[in-house]
């Protein structure tokens, strides 16, 4: 291969891998597509292979190398003076090429974008409020799937049932909520908390705070001695909350508690909300233990 044309082929390797990590950028961005996972590793992969393929070829045809032999097994003054004079041809070789020095920051920027854009999942930065906001406010009905009203009745000890906001969309990310009752002398709440739980109901945001997934088990000892006390698992890594405690982890991979709704029970008998949430609901982003839930 020509000198010329390596620098070509070397040229356009890394033109290729900047393309593959705009691609990877470009995927990660669009996350609605279908099989977003597969795509950013191929974008990702095939990026590193050109810049391997431009280094390759680089390494073979453009880099200037020579053998100095010495007898004594050090470089004579002669040898040294050469091996530097090719040293500085192969740099001043190489930078003198506008087109790969070009290409190769083009190549650079961009797999940097990629290997940096998923800081941006880390969470968001400016709209902290959409993220804290819940569709609970003081004095709002709980309901169950069909939109009736939920007895305080109806929540029985060892069972555990999920209630929505009356009138909201239950697909809203703080609406679903779990109930449970435990024996009022059990509960260990927060101080400020102790009203929330009338009759020993207690009210939790469904959406666990690992990845989000949804609070589907309720651990509840039939047996004495029970070798654990009542426990809200999700299914998905097995995190464990204890409902007793103000949602806090027992177990698991999440990093903080569920959030508590605070309830209570109106003259009807139904339960309604006492206010918002005691924290941000969901999977947890930078700075979220900072963050309060919104009405
Ligand atoms: S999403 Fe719940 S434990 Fe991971």
């Amino acid at each position: 291969m020509t000198r010329r044309r390596a620098e070509l082929v070397v040229a356009a390797l890394l033109v290729l891998a900047a393309l593959c990590a705009a691609g990877f950028v470009a995927v990660y961005a669009l996350d609605a597509i279908p099989d977003q996972t597969q795509y950013l590793g191929l974008a990702l992969g095939a990026a590193f292979l050109c810049v391997a393929g431009a280094l390759l070829v680089a390494g073979r045809h453009l880099v200037v190398t020579e053998d100095g032999e010495s007898e004594y097994g050090h470089p004579s003054p002669e040898t040294a003076e050469r091996l530097v004079d090719i040293g500085d041809e192969t740099v001043a070789g190489i930078r003198r090429r506008r087109l790969l020095t070009g290409a190769a920051a083009v190549a650079t920027t961009a797999i940097g974008a990629a290997l940096l854009a998923p800081v941006v999942s880390l969470g968001p930065v400016f709209d902290l409020a959409a993220m804290a906001r819940t569709p609970w406010r003081r004095g709002r009905r709980l309901v169950d799937e069909e939109g009736n009203p939920v007895p305080a009745s109806a929540i029985q000890p060892d069972e555990f049932l999920t209630a929505f906001p009356e009138g909201a969309d239950p697909e809203e990310i703080g609406s679903p909520i779990i109930l449970v009752r435990l024996d009022p002398a059990s509960l260990r709440l927060p101080a400020s908390r102790r009203s929330w739980a009338p009759g020993g109901i207690v009210g939790y945001s469904k959406v666990c705070t690992h990845a989000g997934c949804a609070i589907a088990l309720y651990r509840a000892p039939l047996f004495q001695p029970a070798e654990q006390p009542p426990g809200l698992v999700c299914p998905c890594h097995y995190s464990t909350f204890d409902p007793a405690t103000g949602g806090t982890v027992v177990f698991g991979p999440a990093g903080r508690a569920l959030p508590q709704l605070p309830l209570r029970i109106d003259r009807q008998g139904n339960l309604r909300a006492g206010g918002t949430f005691s924290g941000p609901v969901g999977p947890s982003w930078w700075g979220v233990r900072r963050g309060r839930a919104t009405s």
